[in-house]
């Protein structure tokens, strides 16, 4: 049976947050998530991971979904510094964000690894929501759509299905600049990947795609109204709680 494309809304809090404004947050997502009592979206945010107990306890209840920002590929060892997945899902994260185009910059991150996260992902029983997106300058040359199948093949593991597999779509240009593409074009770009992932995994059809970058309240409603659009990866605007509530309200 294919999974239902029910939509799902995250919040990529990337490295922001200290104990007392983080717990403050995840308490103000988690009550008006409970006070809206949705069964029809999911609800996910994604701490720092040094806060990702905490911020699992304080939303225990409410239905908000916790995940990792990145995940090491192995399980254990001599890693310094590094997460595993087992040890994100240890920690109550039930999701995690692979290939986030910032690991990619700031952390050279190959398609490869990507994909070796995702199945690290799998292993540990948590479900990868793997990155992709095109720079300004591939989307300047009208390399978007061929820069995405590249990113798609080399990332996203065989045996995939939609049960297993959330895919971001986030153009590194709209990220954190307020810039986004039109809704027709987020409707034909989120087709293409839809269809490029048609010939990766059975059941296509329903895997969710998230559409990132400089989602807002504001804007949010027609994004996610585009069409093949199941959800949104939130940065600057999960970090408000009535902001990204007014995002899943939306959904
Ligand atoms: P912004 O919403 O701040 O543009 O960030 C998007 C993002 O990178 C989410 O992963």
């Amino acid at each position: 049976m294919a999974r239902s494309r029910q939509p799902l809304i995250a919040g990529n809090w990337k490295m922001n947050g200290l104990r007392a404004d983080a717990l403050a947050l995840a308490r103000g997502v988690a009550e008006g998530v409970k006070q809206a009592g949705w069964t029809d979206r999911e609800v996910l945010v994604c701490p720092p991971a040094t806060l990702l107990m905490a911020v699992a306890e304080a939303v225990k209840g409410s239905g908000v979904l916790v995940g990792g920002q990145d995940c090491h590929s192995n399980a254990s060892g001599a890693h310094t510094g590094d997460i595993s997945a087992e040890m994100l899902r240890d920690a109550g994260a039930s999701h995690v964000i692979v290939g986030h185009s910032e690991r990619r910059t700031d952390c050279g991150e190959t398609d490869a690894t990507v994909r070796a996260k995702a199945e690290a992902a799998w292993r540990a029983g948590l479900l990868p929501i793997v990155c992709i997106g095109e720079t300004l300058a591939e989307r300047e040359a009208g390399r978007t759509l061929q820069v995405l199948e590249t990113q798609i093949k080399g990332s996203v593991p065989a045996g995939a299905t939609a049960a297993k597999l959330v895919v971001a779509y986030e153009p590194v240009w709209a990220i954190g600049t307020g810039k986004t593409p039109t809704v027709a074009e987020v409707a034909a770009v989120h087709a293409h990947i839809r269809k490029i992932l048609g010939g990766l995994m059975p059941d296509a059809n329903v895997v969710r795609l998230l559409y990132g970058g400089s989602v807002k309240g504001s804007n949010a409603g027609e994004l996610l109204a585009a069409g093949d659009v199941d959800g949104a990866l939130v940065g600057g605007a999960s970090l408000k709680a009535d902001e990204f509530l007014a995002i899943a309200k939306a959904a």
